[in-house]
């Protein structure tokens, strides 16, 4: 779905993480066409607009981002598409378009600061908000989670996608918590954790950093959308075609490490006294730019405290077929 017509909405507004290393990876050129997969406040889609005569395709999921993009749209027409669709469905779009591949796909993972800033998103525990999370704003909400699902299930939430030793303890709070009440604020449940933890910080983090990450990747399934992203780059990518991932966690940056590193031939075989359990038997679809991921600089970090954990990666598509598994979390 492209943007309509609007205007753009005064308010917080999301700096571009690592933008001059996003650029030097990607390298926009003139009549190539780059997948901008998370549109945001569109900082990347207009920084490759502008450094080449080129066109973007560019997704977000999040109704708010499309509308308020609207103006970019119209700033670049007939150069810029915008899609209000998840990036994990690149591939169809891009057959729906009637393209045959493209040059450049950047994905930016993780929310803007416009998301998380909005108290009524339900993203943040430090402005008290409705506790939803939901970047598409459809679909089971956060406070869903929390009050419906059981104990057990909450746990593995917390721990799978929070790496929160103490999810278990954190789950039993909640459920005796909601026997009483439903939890229906971001504020309830930063003050459970907070109790849970005796209201220590460590390293001068909230102690439910950690439980809301691990449930706004749930909710949003970020990790499975991600997966989904880097198969069907795979696909799409002309030979010679880029691929440039900026992520924010060593959940996702896990996935997009052994994906490249797969993809370029280069995975770790495991034990030679244990069953092979990745044995390559496709020539190499991708060539790793960097070996290690390139991480912002102090000045960037100066302006800008909320990309101290960011990591790029980035991979140039070769000339072998696509593999035919989607893979990157084994
Ligand atoms: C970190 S912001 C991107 C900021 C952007 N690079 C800029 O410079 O303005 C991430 C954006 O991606 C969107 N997003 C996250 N996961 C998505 C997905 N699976 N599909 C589409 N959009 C997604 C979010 O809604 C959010 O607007």
């Amino acid at each position: 779905m492209s943007a309509g017509s609007g205007s753009m909405p005064d308010g917080p507004r999301h700096i571009p993480v690592m933008l001059p290393d996003v650029l030097d990876a990607l390298l926009p050129k003139p009549n190539e066409t780059y997948i901008d997969g998370t549109f945001g406040a569109g900082g990347y889609t207009r920084a490759i607009l502008t450094a080449a005569d080129c066109r973007v395709i560019a997704f977000d999921r999040d109704p708010t981002a499309i509308d308020a993009g609207a103006a970019l749209v119209d700033e670049f027409a007939p150069r810029l598409t915008l899609m209000h669709r998840a990036f994990g469905e690149m591939q169809a779009v891009i057959a729906d378009i009637g393209l045959a591949g493209v040059d450049g796909v950047v994905l930016d993972v993780g929310v803007s600061s416009m998301q998380i800033d909005e108290a009524e998103r339900g993203f943040s525990f430090q402005n008290d908000g409705p506790l939803d999370m939901r970047m598409s704003r459809e679909g089971p909400s956060a406070a869903d989670v929390v009050n419906g699902f059981d104990e057990e299930q909450i746990a593995d939430i917390i721990y799978q996608f929070g790496e929160e030793r103490r999810s278990r303890a954190i789950a039993r709070a909640i459920v005796k918590q909601r026997n009483a009440a439903p939890l229906m604020r971001t504020k309830n449940l930063a003050d459970l954790v907070l109790r849970v933890f005796h209201g220590r910080k460590e390293d001068g983090r909230h102690p439910a950093t950690r439980t809301f990450q691990a449930l706004r990747i749930f909710i949003n399934d970020e990790l499975g959308e991600l997966e989904r992203a880097l198969g069907a780059a795979e696909k799409i990518l002309v030979p010679g075609g880029r691929l440039v991932v900026v992520s924010f966690h060593s959940l996702e940056d896990r996935i997009v490490k052994r994906f490249m590193a797969e993809r370029a031939g280069k995975a770790d075989q495991g034990s030679r006294y244990l069953p092979q359990k990745n044995i390559q038997v496709s020539p190499p679809s991708f060539r790793i730019v960097n070996s290690r991921p390139l991480t912002p600089q102090k000045g960037e970090l100066d302006v800008n405290p909320r990309a101290r954990s960011a990591r790029l990666r980035a991979a140039i598509r070769t000339e072998a077929p696509a593999w035919s598994t989607v893979s990157g979390s084994g």
